[in-house]
């Protein structure tokens, strides 16, 4: 699977693409065309054999008892014939054609899910999930819609006006010419409405606003519990209001744009026969055999409204393409972008140290580096402590080890080989990470637990749980570790959030681990237990510790103080104190904070 998408991929577009989508099940694919095909020639028999019948009926007019009535039931049966033919084929055709469909959603969505996994933070952040949620949502399934329905109206319109000219022009060529001046008529007002590129400018307008206010009010209900705080209402909600107010202003010239050619083709489409009128009346005031004329005559009033029927389908197929073409454009836009590149050969890495060298980094479209020529080791065995202001830097470091970004200069080696030489599942099997912000998903506690490693036994789980201090909070929940998070009724704080997210990297137990303010929200009593649970946790491991209490770090291998996107002090806690820099100053107010604080409750306090 990895093979397939990415840079050898030919960029096709429109109809193309569809049809390239589509031949992802080519046999079905196939089948499906050609069964339409045959549908779609076999609607026309019935047309054929009531031509037949018309002409032995007024053949023998006046005189019924010459009227060959065995020939006339055969044709009947013909007719019929063809009628449940048609049935029998068309639904053979939607059959292969839904399983077909069904074959390449599932195949286009896994590999959807598998291409944005592999795309940096980055791009998640800017893009927006609310907007990558309606590509991997509506726009992949409407593709599914189009090939499973539409792709065997697609053979049959192309099918079917043939065959439907050699019927309109084999019995009379006159009154061929007047229905084909009602149908250049039609098609030409059909093509004002929806084949131009103006029609089409507007389709993706009003497809593009639609979408900005998915992804608008997906922030606004995200962002509810602001809202509600702040008194907020849509209207002083901008960025909802807004979008809103434009889509208002696209959907309605998009409608009334073709309303109006809309309201013409269906008239013209049901009213073909007056084309066929006029021809009709001068051809009989000249003709001298009039049961021939009227045998012609009438088989083309029969025949002509089926015409409505072909275009009404060609004009739901061209208008689907249309609308569905953006969906594929915006999907395909996302399968464009570039993943972090992976090696063509690894580099084995051999031990977990992880060295920074000269590493710099910016944001996308962020003026400022938020890291700038930072070095430092962080050895196997030892606990590593960033400290710093906010802002400085430091969970930008945290997100540079698994690759969430890739540098901007230096490099990051991991056990002596830079990170960009790994493959990324190498490099993710070595590190375990706890961030601030827990992402638990709408699944058991269990299964939220066993995201650390898929192969962890139930014990594990519940060893690991017990360790990061979860075990009680979670034999409370209703289900226990089978509660599922989300419920009714459930609800963590975010300290609990965070011990699970602990628990998660402990059952992981991979050589680095990576903690960004990971017991932020725990309250002391708390953090000493996890403290705890760490200590067995971190043996012979390299840890990155990022915290705001100076009192968890202080007993650190190393503390790296940043500021301002560099790492201007290194060294043990006593070197650091002893050197009289920013971090005595930062432990300066630490402590006396702390006195601070103690002097006022009158007891001790933990900060
Ligand atoms: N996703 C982002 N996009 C743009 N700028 C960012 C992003 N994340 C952080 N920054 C900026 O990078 C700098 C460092 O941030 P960060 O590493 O989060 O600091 P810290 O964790 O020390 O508080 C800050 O100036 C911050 O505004
Ligand atoms: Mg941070």
């Amino acid at each position: 699977m990895k093979t397939q998408e990415g840079s050898e991929r030919q960029p096709k577009t429109g109809s193309a693409r569809l049809l390239e989508l589509a031949a992802t099940k080519k046999p079905l694919i196939i089948g499906a065309g050609f069964l339409s095909a045959l549908a779609s020639v076999v609607s026309f028999v019935p047309f054929v054999a009531i031509y037949y019948i018309v002409r032995e009926i007024v053949g023998a007019y006046p005189g019924f008892d010459l009227l060959d009535s065995e020939k006339v039931i055969r044709l009947g049966w013909l007719a019929f014939g063809g009628v449940i033919g048609n049935i029998l084929l068309y639904f053979a055709a939607l059959m292969c054609s839904h399983l077909a469909a069904f074959g390449t959603l599932y195949q286009l969505k896994l590999n959807f899910a598998y291409h944005i996994a592999r795309l940096p933070l980055g791009f998640h952040l800017g893009y927006g999930s609310g907007k990558l949620r309606k590509v991997m949502d509506e726009n992949i399934e409407k593709i599914e819609g189009f090939i499973a329905h539409q792709f065997p109206d697609i053979v049959a319109s192309f099918v079917a006006p043939v065959v439907m000219l050699v019927i309109l022009f084999a019995f009379d060529w006159r009154f061929g010419l007047a229905a084909l001046a009602g149908i250049a008529v039609s098609l030409f007002v059909e093509f004002r409405a929806y084949g131009n590129d103006s029609a089409k400018k507007m389709m993706d307008n009003y497809q593009a606003s639609l979408e900005e206010m998915n992804n608008a009010s997906v922030e606004y209900i995200r962002g509810i519990s602001v809202v509600k705080a702040f008194r907020q209402t849509v209207f002083s909600f901008r960025s909802l209001h807004d979008t809103i107010k434009k889509y208002t202003s696209f959907v309605l010239p998009y409608t009334l744009s073709w309303e109006n050619y809309m309201s013409l083709f269906m008239t013209l489409i049901n009213h073909i026969y007056l084309f066929i009128l006029p021809v009709g009346i001068l051809i009989g005031m000249r003709a001298t055999d009039y049961a021939s004329f009227a045998q012609t005559f009438i088989f083309y009033l029969i025949f002509v409204p089926s015409i409505s029927s072909v275009l009404m389908k060609i004009m739901y197929v061209s208008s689907g393409m249309m609308q569905i073409s953006g969906g594929v454009e915006r999907m395909d836009s996302v399968l464009n972008e570039k993943v972090l590149p992976e090696p063509q050969k690894e580099r084995r890495s051999l031990g977990s140290d992880i060295v920074f060298e000269d590493v710099s980094f910016s944001y996308e479209g962020s003026g400022a580096p938020a890291l700038n020529h930072v070095s430092f080791a962080a050895k196997q065995g030892q606990v590593t402590a960033i400290v710093g202001p906010s802002g400085s830097g430091k969970s930008t470091i945290a997100h540079l080890i698994p690759r969430f970004y890739d540098v901007s200069g230096g490099r990051i080696f991991v056990g002596g080989t830079d990170i960009r030489d790994m493959e990324l599942a190498t490099l993710m099997d070595k590190v375990s990470f706890v961030f601030q912000d827990v992402f638990l998903f709408k699944q058991s506690i269990m299964e939220n637990i066993r995201i650390g490693n898929q192969g962890a036994s139930d014990e594990e789980i519940i060893a690991a749980a017990k360790a990061a201090q979860c075990h009680e909070f979670i034999k409370r929940l209703p289900q226990g570790y089978h509660t599922v998070i989300g419920t009714r009724g459930v609800h963590l704080s975010g300290g609990e959030r965070q011990r699970i997210a602990i628990a998660r990297a402990i059952v992981k137990n991979a050589p680095i681990l990576v903690l960004d303010e990971a017991t932020a929200f725990a309250d002391p009593e708390n953090e000493h237990l996890i403290q705890k649970a760490f200590e067995k946790l971190i043996q012979n491991k390299t840890v990155i510790i990022i915290a705001h209490r100076l009192s968890t770090v202080r007993g650190a291998d190393k503390i790296i103080v940043m500021k301002e996107g560099a790492a201007v002090e290194q060294g043990t806690h006593d070197e650091l104190v002893r050197a009289g820099g920013k971090y005595s100053e930062m432990w300066k107010m630490y402590t006396s904070s702390l006195h601070w604080k103690m002097s006022r409750a009158g007891r001790e306090v933990h900060v």
